[in-house]
């Protein structure tokens, strides 16, 4: 499965892509490290991350929690239990909120309103809240803007439409990436990002990923390898090197060096030091999960997730102390677009 390019390069992307060609591992991650600092200072920003719901109706061939697989223990928080991650995670320091969840129609739109709205009230709006719902109506993503909720994020996945296709159970690129038009139309700082190391990707495609990033003029890009999870189709793909997925993270810092870019948990879960990697290849961003530690063994997109048992603030002083072997800090702050 390739794909060919269809629309011109622009020269500063080139010479970017070109000399990421010639470059080892090492020098790039090295130049991006330094655009990086550059921009971003020494500081690691976090997001406090809740996993509120593993129910979904979608199929994606790569996904632990696809409705096809029968094995996982479904659950939902209850507002009570979302309420009381966000106390302790914003007591604890934490000034971004993420709502992550499988595209679980028994959440209605206005529950989720109500929950945006009682977190920018209970923070008397110091805390930015993204959410990470999946592909929704412009109407369902304009009701939850108006509730107060300032970041989305939504991943394309792949830029290689049938692989896209295949992969996602027949749901377009093209309806991931109107999606993404549609967030950005309404002011929503706007993330999007790949899985690095899919069965039927080439290197072609990995450029094509990040430039598509680019264009979509993205805030915040998350890339993590691809982990072919046991019960799943995909269950006897190949494991890619995390040194992929580090390429990759790399590069978008060279094509966009603004954005956000977390050092991601999947990145830490394919090698023990995978996080502090991406710190030193271009990420500035860390997401410590605040779910209850009963539910999150049962949110398990990928195998091997590491800090399921864990509380989110156990992880904070764990990874204070990771970023300093890498010259780096933790930083409170809400941490907007550039
Ligand atoms: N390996 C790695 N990442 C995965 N995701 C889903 N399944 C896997 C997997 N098997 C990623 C997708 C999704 C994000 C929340 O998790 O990129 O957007
Ligand atoms: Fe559902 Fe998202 Fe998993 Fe696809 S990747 S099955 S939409 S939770
Ligand atoms: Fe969770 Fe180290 S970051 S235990």
């Amino acid at each position: 499965m390739t794909s060919r390019p269809t629309v011109a390069i622009e020269s500063e992307a080139q010479q970017i892509i070109d000399r990421y060609h010639e470059m080892s591992d090492l020098d790039l991650a090295a130049e991006a490290g330094k655009v990086c600092r550059q921009v971003h200072g020494e500081g690691v920003l976090l997001r406090g991350l809740i996993e509120f719901s593993n129910r979904c109706t979608r199929n994606c061939l790569y996904c632990g929690i696809r409705r096809g697989n029968h094995h996982v223990q479904r659950y939902s928080l209850s507002e009570a239990e979302i309420r009381e991650s966000v106390r302790v995670g914003f007591q604890r320091g934490l000034r971004t909120f993420v709502l992550q969840g499988g595209e679980d129609p028994l959440w209605s739109t206005t529950d989720i309103a109500r929950v945006v709205e009682w977190i920018k009230d209970y923070t008397c709006g110091e805390a930015a809240v993204t959410l990470s719902l999946g592909i929704k109506s412009r109407r369902c993503y304009a009701l939850l803007r108006r509730a107060g909720a300032d970041r989305y994020l939504l991943r394309f996945e792949t830029s290689n439409p049938e692989l896209h296709s295949y992969l996602r159970d027949g749901i377009s690129l093209a309806r991931r990436i109107e999606a993404l038009k549609d967030l950005k139309d309404l002011e929503y700082e706007t993330g999007t990002g790949y899985m690095v190391g899919l069965p039927g990707e080439s290197e072609w495609t990995r450029v094509r990923n990040a430039l598509l990033a680019r264009e979509l003029k993205a805030d915040m890009v998350g890339i993590g390898p691809f982990l072919p999870h046991p019960q799943t189709p995909l269950a006897g793909s190949p494991q890619q090197p995390l040194s992929l997925t580090l390429r990759a993270v790399s590069l978008v810092r060279l094509l966009l060096p603004r954005c956000h870019m977390p050092a991601t948990t999947a990145a830490g879960s394919l090698d023990p030091a995978g996080r502090e990697k991406a710190l030193s290849a271009g990420a500035n961003v860390l997401m410590p999960n605040l779910t209850p530690t009963i539910y999150k063994a049962d949110y398990q997109l990928y195998p091997g997730k590491i800090c399921l048992d864990e509380s989110g603030v156990k992880c904070i002083g764990c990874l204070s102390l990771r970023v300093k072997t890498v010259g780096r800090r933790l930083d409170f702050s809400i941490g907007a677009a550039l």
